[in-house]
């Protein structure tokens, strides 16, 4: 299972790193906009440590803008994959983009026929919402499991993110269910390493060390 980060945040991206846990970044204008920084030097600092899959998304409305954008975007690194909206434009760009060679990340997936169409379209990802489903009380972790037996039905090869973490037990639940990628805020990876019996462990394992004579 691979692990991006879902962040424009250099600082988060470094700590992911040295823990090992970044195979990738997902970014989007919401997550650029919180680093009161132009987009281009929030994406020139994050391309310059990370070397796999940086989604970067287009915010051009029609296929021929989002062609544009996604082209532009795509040659500031062989690992930027462009991030396009599920949307009947967003289908258009996606095929041509894809069918140029660029990987493609279908966003704002929020139906498993939204995540076939993408798929057909040539997407390289599709990423589902699953917390914002969850949000207005469907379940966000049924359309991984529909997207993902659907790709699997057709050997598709478009890879399924799961989109829109808000906790560990999404993370929990996706792997369970074999998704190829989940995308996670820091704060999500951050609580994963956290037990409180391991906290508890420790703190008696180095007090009674101090018990040990030390020669
Ligand atoms: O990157 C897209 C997605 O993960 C957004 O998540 O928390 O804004 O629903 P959220």
């Amino acid at each position: 299972m691979k692990f991006f980060l879902d962040t424009g945040n250099i600082d988060e991206i470094r700590e992911g790193l040295e823990m090992g846990m970044v195979d990738g970044v997902t970014t989007n204008p919401t997550l650029i906009a919180k680093e009161k920084k132009s987009f281009d030097s929030v994406v020139e600092e994050i391309l310059a440590v990370v070397e796999g899959p940086v989604s970067l998304e287009v915010v051009s409305e029609t296929a021929e803008g989002m062609v544009e954008e996604g082209k532009k975007l795509a040659s500031r690194g062989a690992n930027v994959v462009v991030k396009i909206p599920m949307t009947t434009e967003g289908l258009k760009a996606t095929k041509i983009l894809s069918g140029e060679g660029m990987a493609v990340n279908q966003t704002l997936v929020f139906s498993p026929l939204q995540a076939l169409l993408a798929a057909k379209a040539g997407a390289a990802y599709v990423s589902p919402f699953i917390g914002r489903l969850d949000d207005v009380s469907h379940d966000g972790m049924e359309l991984v499991e529909q997207v993902l037996a659907i790709f699997d039905n057709y050997a598709f090869e478009c890879e399924v993110i799961v989109a829109s973490v808000r906790h560990p037990m999404h993370v929990l639940n996706a792997a369970l269910l074999g998704a190829d990628v989940i995308t996670m805020p820091f704060g999500v990876l951050s609580q994963m390493t956290r037990h409180p019996l391991t906290d508890v462990g420790l703190q008696k394992f180095l007090a009674d060390w101090k018990k040990v004579p030390k020669r």
